[in-house]
């Protein structure tokens, strides 16, 4: 994955609360994603282009934010016949995505069709993320099972990671440990809901397994981005004295 950019801290310790967070950039305007990317990059590893940044800018968005030194993460969020998402995940590959969605209610044989694509197409390490549940579905204890079955089958079909609420993360703690855990819904006590009904904090997140926060609108929504993601660093550095000032 790119590192080329600010994966460290200006002592030259690597940044650990950086490597752990993504940058959701849910507008529809290459412009406006790219000059919050540039001013939040030293604060965020990851930069997630959605289907809404995608439809607006594709492809050049993923190089834009590659260029800018981030690992980007696709979230198409595939779900069609495994041919067709072979064929797409490749091209994904090619254009330089570390992380690719798919649903995994597609299924094992469109997942596994997903990661080979994601790897032929890719000249560097890139994974593909099996959404679990979506939260809009999301019935609280219902679904954990659920989750758990298809962290199962993500595992089994080559993915690399899953997408999954941060609720369902400590009863499924213990279901293939070696997936990343990409979680979204993270908010500060301050912060806004916003139409997430299934959150936690980001230290939460992260005691109960999570190995990517996924972070949109309390930073990219804040009257100063930087000054909210800066908080975000701070609630984290708090927490852990190996990444404490
Ligand atoms: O709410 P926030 O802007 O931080 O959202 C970050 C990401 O969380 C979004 O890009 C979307 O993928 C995901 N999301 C979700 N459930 C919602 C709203 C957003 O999982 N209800």
């Amino acid at each position: 994955m790119n590192h080329e950019n600010a994966d460290s801290r200006p002592d030259g310790r690597p940044d650990r609360v950086r490597d752990c967070l993504a940058l959701a950039l849910d507008v529809d305007d290459l412009v406006a994603a790219t000059r919050l990317a540039r001013s939040l990059v030293g604060h965020f590893r990851v930069a997630k282009v959605g289907l809404e940044l995608y439809t607006a800018a594709g492809p050049e968005a993923v190089g834009a934010l590659a260029d800018l030194g981030y690992d980007v993460f696709c979230d198409l969020k595939l779900h069609d016949i495994p041919t067709t998402v072979a064929r797409a995940a490749r091209v994904a590959g090619e254009l330089g995505v570390s992380y690719l969605t798919a649903h995994a209610a597609g299924g094992a044989e469109m997942l596994r069709a997903g990661a080979e694509g994601l790897a032929a197409g890719a000249s560097g390490p890139a994974g593909l993320l099996a959404v679990t549940v979506l939260t809009s579905e999301a019935q609280a204890a219902a679904t954990r099972d659920r989750v758990a079955q298809r962290m199962e089958l993500a595992a089994e079909a080559g993915a690399a990671g899953v997408v999954c609420a941060a609720p369902d993360l400590t009863a499924t703690r213990h279901v293939r440990p070696e997936l990343l855990r990409a979680v979204p819904g993270i908010r500060l006590p301050d912060d806004s809901l916003d139409d997430q009904r299934r959150v936690a904090s980001p230290v939460q997140a992260l005691a109960a397994g999570a190995d990517l926060l996924v972070v949109g609108r309390p930073v990219t929504r804040a009257e100063d981005p930087v000054e909210a993601a800066e908080r975000l660093h701070d609630s984290l550095r708090q927490q852990d004295p190996e990444t404490a000032t």
